[in-house]
């Protein structure tokens, strides 16, 4: 529907606001693109910025995420597709920003917060699992991977234990979602491969 239509549009421009780019600028003055791993993801601003506008980009990243289906959730059917596609499009605005020349980040944070939008005990879990790897490597990309790797999992565990049968939306998402953060990763898993990802707190690459 026309409904449908428009929280997919206004998913894509909540993902696509450039956080992660606008503290480089106006913080840095540089383009973060440019700089690092290239994301404008919140590791990224906290590798070539700082720690306090990273957790602020981290911060509004995952509020684009779970704004986009939380807003979905209220204007359409809340199990309905139209929230999951509106999920997903916040994910693509944050990944391919048309304002950043298709060039965003890697749809963690953001994916965090359309998962606490949408089940958000999926979304806990994922953290929690992304902090538990964290802790013990200090590699943000490894979290992140295995964090997605879960996620399948959990969106399983989470139907279960709610006792719903198979809800192939949110599957679909969930599925889609990994495959988006493995891709969106394909360099740091090659890194992680040949043993040169860097850690938190170690100098830039
Ligand atoms: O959230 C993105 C993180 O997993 C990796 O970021 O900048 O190290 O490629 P980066």
């Amino acid at each position: 529907t026309l409904l449908t239509l428009a929280m997919l549009i206004a998913g894509y421009l909540l993902g696509s606001i450039p956080s992660g780019y606008l503290a480089g600028r106006w913080l840095a003055g540089l383009d973060i693109r440019r700089e690092g791993s290239g994301s404008t993801g919140a590791t990224n601003v906290l590798r070539v910025v700082g720690k306090g506008p990273a957790l602020a980009v981290f911060l509004v990243d995952v509020l684009k995420g779970a704004a986009a289906v939380l807003l979905a959730k209220t204007l359409l059917d809340p199990f309905g597709v139209g929230v999951v596609l509106a999920g997903l499009a916040a994910l693509a605005g944050h990944i391919w920003p048309v304002w950043l020349g298709w060039k965003g980040g890697k749809a963690v944070a953001t994916g965090l917060g359309m998962l606490l939008g949408l089940t958000w005990p999926v979304g806990l879990a994922c953290f929690g699992i992304f902090l538990a790897v964290l802790s013990l490597s200090r590699i943000v990309s490894l979290s992140s991977v295995v964090a997605a790797l879960a996620l399948p999992l959990l969106m399983l565990g989470w139907f279960a234990d709610q006792g719903l049968g198979l809800r192939w939306p949110y599957l679909g998402l969930a599925l889609l979602t990994t495959l988006l953060v493995l891709w969106r990763h394909r360099s740091n898993i090659k890194r992680l491969l040949a043993g040169t990802e860097p850690r938190l707190g170690a100098p830039k690459h």
